[in-house]
């Protein structure tokens, strides 16, 4: 088998994804990345000699790790609005790539992604770990049963605890870095709606404000880094609610309140809400047919279910008339997701799988998501969601097509 040389841009928090990929027995090796901080390049290198007893190369400029290192692929884990620009350069070296979501901060962008893939015939995949997740696969599984017969409606809503440490204190409060908090968190439900829905957003509108964030108090300008922290060492429980933190980001713009409707192109209308400041975490879906409708209790933690109502009642009753238990997987990283893909992404990159995640999937994601964030910010008003050019709607990314 076929050594596999990878790198990766973007060395600290979701940078260590691509560790789960690295097994020289396997014939995986991360050899080298790239970080514009010194400090996140040098505990990277100690990472590899601690955890795997193995020597990486670091690099301050990405362009140059690309062009030196012959690398058969490059997970690309940086802050949303460098995206476009590192994917397009590796894709442009032929260098197969990992992208994590939202794919872009742009349509153009997202766009602009796609092409440079196909024209470069170079492989690409979007990290949208939650088609890897233990209970959304349980919920398209009961929807392609046929149980809960013709699908017509798809409403999330989603509930953010962490939403103040991990949004409002570093470069994502800013709608410069991420176009919005709809789109750089919410792409992943929007992304699922769309899979559980087996179409895509044609219309969408919007209403949200920045409710609770708007005054709180910040860093001044200049300090956009907490030195010396990495972002699980602010992230603390006690930091509730959220007028307890007194340093938040110097620029903080976001709506932390955002809901959406989209109608997607087989008719199905479909919602989605979020919030960046209740006290509990969790992401809860309900899919409504003309037979039945079924609801997750729970997502990647324990003890999670599908409830499924298949009975005409005239009141609510807690438990479903079938309950379908998702396997305790909450030990793992995103219950498992974050090794799944990674090793779908390793099995692409060796001509042995299309992913679950396609870069279309990730392109209609975002595009619902600027979209949307545009619709609340003009009022509400309902935009047309452009659809992808004919080539690339119908490209296979992954180049595994039989
Ligand atoms: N799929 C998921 O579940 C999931 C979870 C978390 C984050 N993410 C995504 O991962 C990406 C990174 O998020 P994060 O929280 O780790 O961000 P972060 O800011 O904490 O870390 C990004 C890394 O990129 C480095 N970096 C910044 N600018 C760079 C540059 N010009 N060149 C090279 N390196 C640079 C930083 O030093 C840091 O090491 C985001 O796009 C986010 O949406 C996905």
């Amino acid at each position: 088998m076929k050594k596999l040389r990878l790198g990766l841009i973007g060395t600290c928090c979701r940078g260590k994804l691509a560790d789960l990929a690295h097994n020289v027995e396997n014939g995986v090796e991360i050899v080298a990345g790239a970080d514009i901080y010194e400090d996140q390049r040098k505990s990277f290198v100690e990472r590899y000699k601690k955890e795997f007893n193995y020597d990486v190369k670091a690099y301050a400029d990405y362009r140059e790790m690309i062009e030196k290192e012959n690398l058969d692929g490059v997970f690309i884990i940086t802050p949303d609005f460098l995206h476009e620009e590192m994917a397009c350069y590796a894709l442009e070296h032929k260098v197969p790539v990992y992208l994590e979501k939202p794919i872009a901060i742009s349509l153009e962008g997202a766009d602009h992604i796609l092409r440079t893939a196909k024209d470069n015939k170079t492989r690409l995949m979007i990290g949208h770990n939650m088609r890897y997740m233990a209970f959304t696969n349980k919920m398209r599984e009961i929807i392609q049963s046929g149980i809960i017969g013709e699908v017509k409606a798809i409403w999330c809503r989603h509930f953010v605890s962490y939403g103040g440490d991990a949004y409002y204190r570093d470069w994502h409060a800013d709608r410069a870095n991420t176009g919005s908090l709809l789109l750089q968190k919410g792409a992943h439900d929007i992304d699922i709606i769309h899979w559980l829905a087996n179409s895509y957003t044609t219309k969408v509108n919007g209403l949200g404000a920045l409710t609770t964030y708007g005054n709180v108090p910040r860093r001044p300008k200049g300090q956009e880094k907490i030195d010396g922290l990495t972002i699980m060492e602010f992230w603390k429980k006690e930091n509730y609610p959220v007028d307890v933190v007194k340093d938040y980001y110097p620029t903080v713009n976001n709506e932390d309140l955002n809901m959406i409707n989209m109608q997607l192109a087989n008719g199905i209308q479909a919602s989605y809400l979020q919030c960046h400041f209740t006290p509990d975490s969790c992401r809860n879906y309900t899919v409504i047919g003309t037979k039945g409708r079924i609801e997750n209790y729970g997502d990647y933690c324990k003890d999670v279910t599908i409830q499924l109502w298949d009975r005409r009642t005239d009141t609510f009753n807690l438990n479903g008339d079938v309950t379908y238990r998702i396997p305790d997987n909450s030990h793992q990283v995103h219950g498992g997701a974050d090794p799944n893909i990674v090793n779908s992404f390793v099995e692409m990159l060796r001509g042995n799988v299309v992913p679950a995640s396609t870069p279309q999937g990730a392109r209609y994601a975002v595009a619902a998501g600027i979209l949307g964030a545009q619709s609340i910010r003009s009022g509400g008003m309902p935009f047309d969601i452009p659809p992808l050019p004919e080539d690339l709607e119908n490209y296979d990314f992954s180049l595994n097509k039989k």
